[in-house]
């Protein structure tokens, strides 16, 4: 007998939220972004469960180093079919489940998108990157009518330096509609160091720019997670007339 899990049952409210980071940029600052926000929840108290979806294995790697997230539980899961089943498990027992995907479209990231409650979008400041992070919204558009429900996607601009490009490139965003969030996290060297230690910010400079950074990210997408915009008032017809309304 095939028996729904509570997860597939209607989400109940003791099911941990999914937050999966994906754009088809290899280098966008997914890795670290995702990495350092795991460590900042984790520090406020959070149970934090993260996927390692990516064949590189940054997360892993990061985890392994015996640091800031070796108190976290971790799977690397590189069967794409296994994606939605590894997730469901983990968010049983843990108030955030973050997937890191692969720098590449590839149907684990299609699967993990369709199971999110956000999806994270890392943006650099320049063509290829933003050219990518549309393509991936696209993918949640997809997503969002296959799984009949609205999943928020916001653009994340990553790795930025303090200039007119990176203006640029969030007026490009927010021309074509793809939802950056205010915060940005800049080209910063502690996030560097951090990948070498398998650390954080909040641990390497605590109250330091990068922390703030991370902070200010986390406080920026805390309410999307745990005040879901109401599925009710996204029947999957809104959404079709909203994807066909961005296409004209
Ligand atoms: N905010 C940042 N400031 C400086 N370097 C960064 C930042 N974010 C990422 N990097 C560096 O950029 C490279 C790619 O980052 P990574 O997180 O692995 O990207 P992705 O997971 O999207 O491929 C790594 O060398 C990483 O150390
Ligand atoms: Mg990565």
């Amino acid at each position: 007998m095939i028996v729904a899990t509570p997860w597939i049952q209607g989400m109940n409210a003791k099911i941990g939220k999914i937050l999966v980071a994906a754009t088809g940029k290899g280098g966008a600052g997914k890795s670290t972004t995702v990495a350092c926000l795991a460590s900042h929840w984790h520090k406020s108290g959070r149970k934090v469960a993260l996927v390692d979806a990516d064949p590189n294995q940054t997360l892993t790697r990061w985890h392994g180093k015996g640091n800031a997230l070796s108190e976290l539980t971790l799977r690397t899961q590189m069967d794409e079919h296994a994606m939605i089943p590894t997730i469901a498990d983990m968010a049983e027992g843990h108030d955030i489940v973050i997937v890191d995907c692969a720098g590449f479209g590839n149907q684990a990231m299609v699967f993990a998108i369709g199971a999110a409650d956000l999806v994270l979008i890392p943006v650099m400041t320049d063509e290829a990157n933003v050219f990518e992070a549309l393509r991936t919204r696209k993918i949640v558009s997809s997503a969002s009518m296959l799984t009949r429900r609205k999943i928020p996607a916001r653009t994340l601009l990553c790795r930025v330096k303090r200039s007119v490009i990176a203006v640029h490139a969030r007026n490009q965003l927010v021309e074509l509609q793809a939802e950056p969030l205010d915060c940005q996290i800049f080209d910063r060297v502690v996030f560097q160091e951090a990948t070498f230690h398998g650390s954080a910010p909040n641990t390497l400079e605590p109250g330091g720019a990068a922390a703030r950074d991370i902070e200010q990210l986390a406080r920026e997408i805390e309410p999307i997670l745990w005040v879901p915009e109401r599925v009710e008032s996204h029947p999957v017809h809104a959404v079709e007339r909203e994807m066909e309304m961005k296409t004209q």
